[in-house]
C-alpha cells in the first residue's frame, strides 16, 4: 500500500502524510460520489493513518451524514451546552461553534481553547470516529492538533507499561473539552462521584490489532482502584508521555475542510480563537462498539 507524498493510492486518489506518526492528505477525491473502490481506499487509508483531510469538499449536512454512514451507524449528536440539539431534522450533526444568533450559541465549544480529548469518552459506547466539517474559519487560531495514542503507548518505557496495562481509567462526564458543564450534569471536582464510564486504560484496536493509551480527557479522569494522589501522580506521568509534540500534528482549516479521525487510537486539542471571529463547524459521530475493543491483560 504505497501512501508517500502524491503517489497513487486508487484511481485519482493521492495520499500524502501530514506527520510522521499519523496523519494523510487525500487527494483528488469528492466525498459526495465514491464509488466502492475508492471508498474502500478511503477506509484502509484511515486506519493506518488514524486522521484523514480532504480538501476542498462542498457538502451539505445530508452529504456529511450520507459520507459517515458509509463507516457505520451514526449516534446522535450530544446535547449542546445550552440544552438545545443543533440541526433541526438532522440529529446527527452536532455544531461547534461561538456564533450567537439572538443571544443564543448555534453551537457548542465556544471560542476557547478545547482540551486534548477523545470524544464522548463517558459514555459506554463511544464513537468509533468523528467526521468534522468546516463552513466558516477564523483567519488565524482555531487549530486542531491530533495526537497518535498508538505512539503513546510505543513511547512509554517498559516498566511502565507492564504496571498501566491492566488498569482501569474513569471518564468524567461533567464537562465537555471547552471546560463547560455537560446540561443536566452537577458540577464536581471529584472523579470518584462524578458521572462517567470505566474504560480499560490500554486497548486493543479492534481492526488493526494495535494496543493504544484510551486517556479521553485529564480533567476529572481517575484510575480505578488508587487513591485520588496516587491516580493524578500515575495519570500526569502517563499524559505527560501520550501529548508529545513528536506524536501530534497540527491542522490549519480553510472552508471546504472535512477531517475525519479514529477515536480509538488519537486525541485532539483546537486553539482559541478570536471570539469576534466567526467558526462554523459540522460534525458527526460514527457510532462504536465497547465489546469490540479489547483490553490489554498481559503485554
Ligand atoms: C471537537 O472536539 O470535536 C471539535 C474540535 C474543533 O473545534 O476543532
Amino acid at each position: 500500500m504505497s501512501d508517500t507524498s502524491g503517489t497513487p493510492y486508487n484511481g485519482a486518489m493521492r495520499l500524502s502524510r501530514t506527520s510522521a506518526v499519523l496523519g494523510a492528505l487525500v487527494h483528488g477525491v469528492d466525498l459526495r460520489t465514491l464509488d466502492p473502490e475508492t471508498f474502500a481506499a478511503i477506509h484502509r487509508a484511515w486506519l493506518d493513518r488514524q486522521v484523514l483531510l480532504f480538501r476542498d469538499q462542498a457538502l451539505t449536512d445530508e452529504d456529511l451524514v450520507s459520507f459517515s454512514r458509509r463507516f457505520g451507524d451514526l449516534d446522535q449528536a450530544p446535547v449542546q451546552e445550552t440544552g438545545r440539539r443543533f440541526v433541526d431534522g438532522i440529529p446527527e450533526i452536532y455544531v461547534v461553534s461561538n456564533v450567537m444568533q439572538d443571544g443564543v450559541p448555534i453551537g457548542s465549544l465556544g471560542s476557547g481553547e478545547a482540551v486534548w480529548h477523545t470524544d464522548m469518552s463517558y459514555l459506554p459506547d463511544p464513537p468509533k470516529a468523528s467526521a468534522l466539517y468546516a463552513l466558516e474559519v477564523p483567519a488565524t487560531g482555531g487549530d486542531t492538533s491530533f495526537c497518535s495514542m498508538y505512539g503513546a503507548w510505543d513511547e512509554l518505557p517498559g516498566p511502565l507499561q507492564r504496571r498501566v496495562e491492566a488498569l482501569r481509567v474513569k471518564h468524567d462526564g461533567t464537562y465537555n473539552s471547552g471546560g463547560y458543564v455537560r446540561q443536566g450534569v452537577r458540577p464536581t471536582g471529584d472523579p470518584r462521584t462524578s458521572p462517567g464510564t470505566i474504560h480499560p486504560l490500554v486497548c486493543v484496536h479492534p481492526e488493526t490489532g494495535r494496543r493504544a493509551l484510551y486517556l479521553g480527557r485529564r480533567r476529572n479522569a481517575y484510575i480505578d482502584g488508587l487513591s485520588l494522589d496516587d491516580s493524578n501522580t500515575l495519570l500526569d506521568e502517563i499524559w505527560a508521555y501520550g501529548t508529545r509534540d513528536s506524536l501530534t500534528w497540527r491542522h490549519r482549516w480553510e472552508a471546504g475542510d472535512l477531517v475525519l479521525w479514529d477515536n480509538r487510537c488519537t486525541m485532539h486539542r483546537r486553539d482559541a480563537f478570536d471570539p469576534a471571529a466567526r467558526r462554523v463547524m459540522h460534525r458527526t459521530q460514527i457510532r462504536g462498539d465497547s465489546t469490540q475493543r479489547g483490553a490489554v491483560l498481559s503485554v
